[in-house]
């Protein structure tokens, strides 16, 4: 593995800075959009994107954007390429190269990830295009007798075949194997999911000898199912969290950047900061949000291009408030204060 490969995943966890996740499939941006009922178009897509990329705070808290193909290929109304709009904010860009989960054949209720037929040439593409580091995930389904050994396995041979795949062409791949907090499970259900999962992760890792130096952990936090009735406190999802990640990833791993996955933006927010308290941790612990570092600036933009400087200042401040969790100084009354 060339040294470059750990260099990027490094720079990726740089302290006080996280991943923005901007890589929505046109169906889930639309999906967002409705949210603020706005047409999805390649052009309204493309401003509500140049809008983040081009916040100031990018500079300092935001250490990559994961975008999704048409995006990397956009330019702003003035013709710089978004990415170059990335690089000069000092972040990479990355590339979302999965072609998302479907059905799995024989296994109702649950979900494999595609996307590895083409992959190496679509890889030098985007390495071309300006892409560092590449992005795929898989969907684990907690449910009566979910997830399945095949599930987890299945999911687990992808992304380590994805994994070496990136290595090979010159990207890191972050690999993240996502359990759903859909459910009414408890938090030690999710747990041991998470547990059998990132055990299944690492093994296929390692039988296709990707470098674990040149590689990016994007998991899900040990949490209580959304629809479980106890919902377990801060700093049990914490300490669970850590727990688990101790137990499976090699301290080898650079960094473990988290997805939000549906959790409120101040819980993503809240779990991150308590984490970064302990001290002595053998990976970086940061944020590679979708939802928690855009559902404000989305509302504020509300499709229309005259709130662009308010929408930036709602995501400069959900950014800053990442980047402080990222340091473990993240506090609630912090809230308050003005982007
Ligand atoms: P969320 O933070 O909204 O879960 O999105 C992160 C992501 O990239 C999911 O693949």
């Amino acid at each position: 593995m060339s040294d470059r490969l750990n260099e990027i995943a490094l720079a990726l966890v740089t302290p006080g800075k996280g991943i923005l996740a901007a890589d929505e499939s046109t169906g889930t941006i639309k999906k967002r959009f409705d949210t603020i009922n706005s047409d999805s178009t390649i052009d309204s897509r493309r401003d509500y994107r140049h809008m983040l990329f081009s916040t100031p705070a990018m500079k300092d808290f935001i250490s990559g954007v994961i975008l999704f193909d048409e995006t990397l290929r956009q330019s702003a109304p003035d013709g710089t390429p978004l990415v170059d709009i990335i690089k000069n904010q000092g972040a990479i860009a990355g590339i979302k190269v999965d072609t998302g989960a479907h059905p799995m054949t024989g296994h109702p209720g649950e979900l494999v990830t595609d996307g590895l037929d083409g992959l190496s040439d679509r890889l030098k593409e985007y390495h071309g295009l300006g892409a560092r580091f590449a992005k795929w995930r898989a969907v684990i389904t907690i449910g009566k007798d979910l997830p399945s050994k095949d599930c987890i396995s299945a999911n687990a041979d992808a992304l380590a075949r994805y994994a070496r795949r990136c290595q090979e062409n010159g990207l890191v791949p972050i690999v993240e194997p996502e359990v759903l907090m859909d459910g009414d499970h408890t938090i030690d259900r999710c747990f041991d999911v998470t547990e059998v999962t990132l055990n299944a992760l690492y093994k296929a890792l390692a039988e296709h000898q990707v470098a674990l130096e040149g590689t990016i952990l994007k998991p899900n936090m040990v949490i209580s199912g959304s629809n479980c009735a106890t919902q377990a406190e801060i700093e049990e999802v914490a300490e669970k969290t850590l727990q688990c990640l101790k137990r499976t990833v090699p301290a080898a791993v650079p960094g473990i950047v988290f997805l939000s996955g549906g959790q409120s933006d101040l819980d993503a927010t809240a779990h991150l900061s308590v984490m970064n308290q302990t001290s002595g941790l053998p990976w970086a612990l940061s944020y590679s949000y979708g939802r928690a570092l855009q559902a404000a600036p989305l509302k504020v933009w509300a499709g229309n291009n005259a709130n662009i400087e308010a929408a930036q200042r709602a995501f400069a401040h959900r950014a800053r408030m990442n980047g402080l969790a990222a340091l473990g100084q993240w506090r609630p009354e912090l809230e308050q204060e003005a982007a």
